[in-house]
């Protein structure tokens, strides 16, 4: 069943009281993780150097990094600045396998002043775990994160 992701919007309002990045990731991640159902990983990579992608908060195992954009499922979405939904990592070729047990991924995009900031990354064990409702949930998400932040 897809989430009620109009409820988790108002949720993450009330949740992001402060407007400080480090905070506002790291309770986004953490949200996300109680509250989509069959997720092994989510969490954010910053744009720290230009063309790379660094390992921001995230909830899940340890995770690779850095991400070049020019690499991997995370690459597309920071070099496209499109979100990313696959149905079955395996089948995707320069796919960066982090672990094992993903099968499924999403991956927002997040742009601030037409800088591309970050994105924020969701695994699952499930293959096609991600409809086209849940990219459209989860994009409402990462706005209220990014309306709520301050992101430089
Ligand atoms: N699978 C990602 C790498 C990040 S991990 O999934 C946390 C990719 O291909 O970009």
């Amino acid at each position: 069943m897809t989430p009620d992701y109009a409820l988790l919007a108002r949720q993450l309002e009330a949740l992001l009281d402060t407007r400080d990045w480090l905070t506002n990731s790291a309770q986004t991640c953490a949200f996300l993780m109680q509250e989509i159902p069959d997720l092994n990983w989510a969490g954010f990579y910053l744009q720290r150097s230009p063309g790379m992608l660094g390992l921001g908060p995230f909830q899940g195992k340890p995770a690779c990094h850095p991400i070049p954009f020019d690499q991997g499922v995370c690459g597309a979405a920071a070099r496209t600045r499109q979100t990313q939904r696959v149905d079955d990592v395996h089948a995707v070729t320069d796919h960066i396998a982090c672990d094992a047990a993903s099968n499924a991924e999403l991956v927002v995009p997040i742009t601030v002043n037409g800088r591309l900031w970050g994105v924020l990354d969701l695994d699952s064990p499930v293959k096609g775990r991600f409809s086209a409702a849940d990219q459209a949930g989860i994009e409402r998400l990462v706005a209220v994160f990014a309306g709520r932040t301050d992101l430089t």
